[in-house]
């Protein structure tokens, strides 16, 4: 049995306080938006109460999908690489960028270089690399489970918050899915977006989701996991073969101020049964917002049995 926990939108804090240089573009809106909503939203203190419970969960494996940071500013990035090493071994933790990884374009600065040991593919699952040179999709390969993680974030114009594979990432991965039902491994996709076309407004959509859906059809997946909307979330996508979950987390830091969903994870149990795969994932997190309870209970939210498919097309 794997035990794969499942969190994403971190937007560590404290925030560092951008200096006027760094506050141009982009960055001015977000930072204002900061100041007046998402500052009392992100607690670095219900992040830590989270990641306790995860680690207490003993998880072999853990997926961060996007969000880090909030800003892209440099200070950040190098917080975020203090707060993976802390978290775990690049061995047991996947990451993938989200937009706010992306926030503006930098030259100067390593960005998400920093934490490339943990966005890269183990020596297993580099053999089903499309192209060696490109970072995403990376592949790792534990077992019976490969992790395919892709990146979607991009700078966007302020007040937008889209995202895109593009085509050289989409071809490759259809070729990495391809390569990867031939091996009978249980197929997991990391994604920042939400993949499924209208699951979020165009503003903050993944521009080529129907491309990817066609992928996903064609190719098949055994779970998809994703980040952004902040929300809990169980879709499935139809395939010729069955459904393929797809299932998002709301902030692994969220306070539940604004009427946000309180922070939470999703921790998967994944077992080979005979000819197929069972999966069932336990979402935990808090119970109500923490706002006005500091020390807010967590524990089990909700439980479902994802798959539990006989067969798969070879
Ligand atoms: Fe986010
Ligand atoms: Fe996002």
């Amino acid at each position: 049995m794997f035990k794969l926990a499942h969190i994403s939108d971190i937007h560590l804090t404290p925030l560092p306080r951008p200096n006027l240089s760094e506050l141009a573009g982009k960055r001015l809106t977000g930072y204002l938006n900061w100041l007046r909503h998402r500052k009392a939203v992100h607690q670095r203190a219900v992040l830590n109460d989270l990641i306790a419970d995860m680690q207490a969960q003993a998880p072999d494996h853990i997926a961060v999908v996007g969000d880090l940071v909030n800003l892209s500013l440099p200070e950040e990035f190098q917080a975020a690489q203090n707060w993976l090493e802390a978290l775990g071994d690049p061995e047991k933790i996947s990451v993938v960028p989200g937009n706010h990884d992306a926030y503006v374009t930098s030259r100067s600065e390593p960005g998400i270089d920093r934490w490339r040991a943990y966005m890269n593919s183990n020596a297993e699952g580099a053999r089903y690399k499309a192209t060696a040179s490109d970072r995403f999709p990376y592949v790792r390969i534990f077992g019976p489970i490969a992790l395919i993680g892709l990146s979607t974030a991009i700078p966007t114009p302020p007040f937008q918050a889209f995202g895109t594979l593009g085509g050289q990432q989409r071809r490759a991965l259809a070729s990495t899915l391809a390569q990867l039902a031939e091996q009978n491994l249980f197929r997991i996709v990391l994604i920042h977006h939400a993949p499924l076309e209208g699951q979020v407004s165009r503003r903050r959509s993944l521009r080529d989701s129907v491309e990817l859906s066609e992928i996903l059809r064609k190719f098949g997946a055994e779970l998809v996991v994703h980040g952004h909307n902040h929300q809990s979330s169980l879709h499935h996508l139809e395939t010729a073969n069955g459904l393929i979950p797809i299932c998002g987390v709301p902030s692994a830091s969220s306070s539940g101020a604004h009427k946000h969903q309180p922070a939470a994870y999703n921790l998967y149990q994944i077992s080979k049964t005979g000819t197929g795969w069972r999966c069932e994932v336990e979402s935990r997190g808090f119970h109500q917002p923490t706002s006005t309870t500091p020390n807010g209970e967590i524990g089990e939210l909700a439980r479902t049995i994802l798959s539990a498919s006989p067969d798969r097309d070879r």
